[in-house]
């Protein structure tokens, strides 16, 4: 047999593991914490309806909501985003650490951002992303839908499934939807632990991902940096290689995980703090966010 065929064989299995055992995690990497199962659950079921309201975690796995986008693939996307330039992270391991850009200027101390950002036509991203080797920088492509993307896209996107969404929008007195970021990136790459100030519905399009949320509630244990820092609102806790001298908090750190596919919705809700893995050998991944304001907000953290 051929390395390649060896290389399928072994990524199909990989993929019947995954779906077989109902989106669970045995063969994942063991991390330092305990963790739950998100509730794998339909969109029609009240009780999905109750853990949005409540602002708790839930994949819902039949919201047809970006039925239209499931053949968002690479071929597909490099035929119809158009000739515009995306937004691309590299970066010289598999983690891509969020930094604000406008706090690097205000920031005294040097910083060295962690990833470099480049603006790449799709095809080009592409190249880069199939001629991959070990030791080469990885990509991932992180950008908005907007006005930029080409008509075949827009037509998908208008096909989404919005009335479900205006209703989650309206039964849970959200604010405005603000932005739909498109992520398509390598197996293996990790966006590390951090927590947004909106609400998330993450939409999985093309491939895996390891989706590792901890509560609000434990705030103080996962040791987020200044406000001031570029790396506001992400935690200084690298968990590939945790110190728990420096961070003790951290013995009491406890999560919930799940595995989505393409087709499945996790809602992420506001100040869940959050770890994204596209799955080793998987292949890559593509998924859409979308992200809601929040309604008289008081802004204030838990
Ligand atoms: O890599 C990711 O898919 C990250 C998504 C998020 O942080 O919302
Ligand atoms: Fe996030």
């Amino acid at each position: 047999m051929s390395v390649a065929s060896d290389q399928m064989e072994e990524s199909v299995e990989h993929k019947q593991h995954v779906v077989n055992h109902n989106h669970t995690a045995h063969h994942l990497k063991q991390y330092f914490f305990p963790t739950e199962h998100v509730p794998r659950l339909s969109a029609s079921d009240p009780l999905a309806s109750q853990l949005i309201a409540e602002e708790k975690p839930v994949v819902l796995t039949d919201t047809n909501l970006c039925d239209t986008a499931l053949k968002w693939d690479l071929d597909y996307l490099a035929q119809h985003m158009g000739s515009e330039r995306y937004m691309v992270f590299l970066s010289n391991n598999h983690k891509f650490k969020y930094y604000d850009e406008a706090k690097i200027k205000q920031y005294k101390t040097n910083f060295v951002p962690p990833t470099r950002r480049v603006d790449l036509t799709f095809p080009e991203f592409v190249k880069k992303l199939r001629e991959w080797k070990p030791g080469d920088e990885r990509v991932y492509l992180q950008q908005g839908l907007n006005n930029t993307v080409g008509q075949a896209i827009v037509m998908d996107f208008l096909q989404f499934n919005w009335q479900w969404l205006n209703m989650q929008q309206k039964n849970n007195n959200w604010g405005p939807l603000t932005s739909n970021l498109l992520l398509v990136g390598m197996e293996g790459n990790v966006t590390p632990v951090h927590y947004d100030e909106q609400q998330n519905f993450f939409s999985q399009l093309v491939g895996y991902k390891r989706c590792i949320l901890f509560a609000p509630e434990h705030y103080e244990r996962l040791y987020p940096y200044p406000v001031y820092h570029p790396h506001d609102r992400q935690s200084q806790v690298d968990f590939d290689d945790p110190d728990m001298e420096k961070f003790p908090g951290l013995k009491h750190l406890q999560g919930m995980e799940a595995v989505v596919g393409p087709g499945d919705v996790l809602y992420i809700p506001m100040y869940w703090w959050h770890q994204i893995e596209s799955l080793p050998h998987l292949g890559n991944t593509v998924s859409v966010n979308f992200w809601y304001k929040v309604r008289n907000s008081n802004n204030n953290l838990p």
